[in-house]
């Protein structure tokens, strides 16, 4: 069997029972399929050509262990840190598939991506752009560039993973675009090879992502006018999954239609997904702690909090609540929260679930900005990742120590 699939009243990852593995590992705990992974990124390589690139968004999940089974089935990588770019070498990436976007790029990361070759620096703004020329001037060493261009496209999704609009960070106007392209043709050593752009994230909608590759269309002939030679154009990530009930994203009709428009054009493109490589391809298992059953809501208090799964608490989120072996009880309404001493410590409201104390949960579709967004407040630890393929689990991440929790605190 592939991915999370149910089996006699028993939540299965690939060939295994989630209730083995959390019972071999404890809770709370991130399980990963590495055949969801595997399928989720075949999705976006069908309709590719030759010179034509994924590079999956590393901020999403970076446990170096998922990097390595993309590295094996050919993924490149969209990077926003120095750190980021070094889990991906560590994993086995081929630096000349490898870009690096982000607003904040700082000198020290830039060098080390100038001096790894790397295939794309995204730039995002002009002060970048002079910085990027300073460092390859000093380090004597040729720099290719891709331009990201802000749109100003809503997706609708919540407004926090929303980057595509004029009053956001990221990316340039079209009198920014115009003074690097015209700066950039006196600089021998920085190649603008391509234009950027990446919208949001959570997008069910194909066409919004087509409309910003109109964007890209009409940046491309500012640049061409200057003479620079343009070798791809970079769509960013962005297609959603289901977490509830949206229709998620498809990658393959996108490709497609993104194909058919730049068919005239000798141009390669690449994608940087996340959320839809990784996504559904994770849980968080948790047990329940204590049933606390109150005249008006029924808590389920569990062991995982809002510093193992930020999601709900950040951006409302919504993730599927399983239970992990299905019993005979009655089902009643609840609400679950977790131990952290804040109101906002509520992982899912309004489920119907038949569950009593020790009984295993799982938070569906937490494989993507899941972990990463994970952190220790309320000295909580840093819970484990399990990589399960086919029958074999394999610990990916072990579960933080007191000693890791204090390791950087200095002696008394
Ligand atoms: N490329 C760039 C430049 C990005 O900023 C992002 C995500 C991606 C690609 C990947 O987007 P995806 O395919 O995953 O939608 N923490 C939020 C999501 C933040 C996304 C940030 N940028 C969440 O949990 O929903």
């Amino acid at each position: 069997m592939e991915g999370f699939n149910e089996k006699e009243g028993q939540l299965y990852v690939d060939d295994l029972p989630v209730s083995e593995i959390a019972n071999n590992y404890s809770t709370p705990a991130f399980i990963y399929s590495a055949s969801e992974i595997r399928n989720n990124f075949n999705k976006y390589t069908g309709a590719l050509r030759k010179g034509d690139l994924i590079c999956y968004a590393v901020k999403a999940n970076s446990n170096i262990h998922i990097l390595k089974e993309l590295v094996d089935l050919g993924s490149g990588f969209d990077v926003v840190s120095g750190n980021e770019l070094k889990r991906c070498i560590q994993a086995g990436a081929d630096p000349k598939k490898i870009i690096f976007s982000g607003v904040a790029k700082s000198s020290e990361d830039l060098e080390l991506a100038i001096n790894e070759g790397i295939f794309s620096i995204n730039i995002e703004s002009e002060d970048e752009f002079d910085r990027v020329c300073n460092i390859s001037q000093n380090l004597n060493k040729e720099v290719q560039c891709a331009i990201r261009i802000n749109p100003d496209i809503p997706t609708g999704s919540h407004k926090y993973i929303e980057t595509g609009l004029k009053t956001s960070k990221f990316g340039v106007g079209s009198e920014t675009l115009q003074n690097i392209s015209s700066k950039a043709k006196d600089k021998p050593l920085i190649k603008i090879s391509g234009i950027a752009c990446h919208i949001g994230s959570q997008i069910s909608d194909n066409s919004l992502i087509i409309k910003s590759l109109e964007h890209l269309l009409d940046a491309q002939k500012l640049l061409i006018k200057d003479e620079h030679k343009l070798e791809f154009l970079d769509i960013g990530g962005g297609l959603g999954i289901t977490y509830k009930e949206e229709t998620p994203g498809n990658p393959e009709s996108l490709i497609l239609e993104i194909l058919n428009k730049i068919s005239a054009l000798d141009l390669n493109i690449i994608l940087e997904p996340g959320r839809s490589i990784t996504g559904t391809a994770g849980i968080l298992v948790s047990k329940v702690e204590y049933l606390k059953l109150t005249e008006h809501k029924n808590f389920a208090i569990i062991d995982a909090g809002m510093n193992d799964l930020m999601r709900p608490a950040l951006y409302d989120a919504w993730h599927t609540v399983k239970e992990v072996k299905k019993r005979d009880l009655d089902k009643k309404i609840y609400e679950l929260v977790g131990p952290v001493c804040e109101s906002s410590d509520v992982l899912a409201k309004e489920r119907e679930l038949s569950i009593s104390q020790g009984d295993f949960i799982a938070f569906m579709d937490a494989g993507a900005y899941g972990s990463v967004m994970s952190s220790n407040y309320n000295s909580r630890l840093k819970v484990p990742e399990i990589l399960v393929n086919g029958s074999s689990a394999k610990l990916i991440k072990r579960r933080e120590s007191f000693e890791d929790l204090i390791a950087l605190e200095t002696n008394l």
